[in-house]
């Protein structure tokens, strides 16, 4: 126990961690140690971003997807999925409803879709831009430097792809087709860009390892992410991965915990995904080092079809039902609703020095 506390204490101090202590932190059993974590996290993320949470509405604009992620409900494989697209001013209408809504940024998320060329894509973004004072967050994966350029002259802040898993072998075998060096390529023209970088992994992969987990961290530090999305790996029964067993909260929140504690500046959304896996999983999020929600604005009849998981929560939900839910959900966590566009502290002083 006394070695726990010695190395909790150390993470803070230090925020830095080897493999072998992330490890020794992530096998933490016994209750005791694992409410030392938490308590940690919480207190960290109170001292350097007090007690706000921030907002994102999702808008998820499109179901289809030229990869073939082997865990993935949209992957292009699923043939038993309806697709959909959202229209150019459709996409526009709905994240200024989110701006009505009292939503600081919108997250436009879709699958690898190539319909939406990056003439449409800007306009998009522009359109947003020249009506709402709203944050752009994008998240349409892998794209060329000249058109993550493009969109972020066109006014987008911010960009969120995760590597999914440091493991390069578990990588390829789960991305068949796609290599993690491009990813990786990805991730570092985004940073270059002056983009605010999302980027993050799954947590219960078949065949991940807790050695797996600590290198993820490790990984989310040396790209310096400015938001950290962690969440459980859900079996999807249309999939080829369908029976394997689904990621474990407990381990969720040791992992993001430590991100915390090793992070004490970066965003941390409790992931949608946590809060299908455990009805309170969210607030539990919150109270273990998450400072972020994104909540799902997609109009409704096209939320079942953008199910990259089963048993999504908010499926059934209208955009301003989820608006209220957050709401008491913050509440309950003891936090209060953040003000502004909730940029990461270290994206600021960044953005300051490069763009005076
Ligand atoms: N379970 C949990 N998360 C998933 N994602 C995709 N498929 C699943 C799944 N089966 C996550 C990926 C992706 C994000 C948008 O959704 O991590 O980056
Ligand atoms: Fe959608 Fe709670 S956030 S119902």
């Amino acid at each position: 126990m006394g070695s726990y506390v010695n190395l909790l204490k150390k993470a803070v101090y230090n925020q830095h961690l080897s493999r072998e202590e992330i490890i020794r932190l992530l096998s933490a059993a016994g209750e005791e140690e694992i409410r030392m974590l938490y308590a940690a996290a919480d207190e960290v993320t109170r001292v350097h971003l007090g007690n706000e949470v921030h907002l994102r509405g999702i808008i998820e604009f499109s179901n289809h997807c030229k990869r073939n992620c082997l865990y993935c409900g949209i992957r292009r494989g699923n043939k038993k999925l309806t697709r959909y697209r959202m229209e150019p001013d459709e996409i526009v209408n709905t994240a200024l409803y989110a701006f009505k809504l009292g939503y600081p940024t919108v997250v436009l998320q879709s699958g690898e879709d190539d319909w939406y060329s990056m003439e449409i894509m800007c306009w998009i973004v522009k359109n947003i831009k020249k009506t709402a004072n709203l944050a752009i967050t994008l998240s349409l994966g892998e794209k060329s430097s000249q058109e993550y350029h493009r969109l972020k002259q066109a006014g987008a802040d911010r960009y969120l792809m995760r590597f999914e898993t440091s493991n390069q072998k578990l990588y390829g075998q789960l991305h068949p087709g796609v290599s993690y060096e491009n990813r990786m390529q990805c991730l570092f023209t985004l940073r270059e860009l002056g983009y605010e970088l999302g980027t993050g992994f799954l947590v219960g992969l078949p065949g991940q390892t807790i050695a797996d987990l600590a290198g993820d961290i490790l990984l989310l530090q040396k790209l310096d992410a400015d938001m950290a999305g962690i969440g459980p790996f859900i079996a999807h029964p249309d999939t080829p991965l369908k029976g394997c067993g689904s990621g474990n909260l407990d381990m969720v929140l040791k992992v993001l915990s430590i991100v915390r504690l090793l992070m004490p500046q970066t965003n941390i959304p409790a992931t949608t995904a946590v809060g299908t896996v455990d009805n309170i999983g969210r607030q539990r999020a919150l109270k273990a080092g998450a400072n972020v929600i994104m909540p799902n604005v997609t109009p409704q009849k096209y939320r079942e079809l953008y199910q990259l998981y089963p048993g999504k929560i908010c499926i059934d939900e209208r955009p301003e039902h989820c608006r209220i839910c957050v709401e008491g959900l913050i509440m309950s966590a003891g936090k209060i609703r953040g003000s502004g566009f909730g940029s990461s502290p270290k994206w600021k002083e960044r953005a300051a020095v490069i763009q005076p």
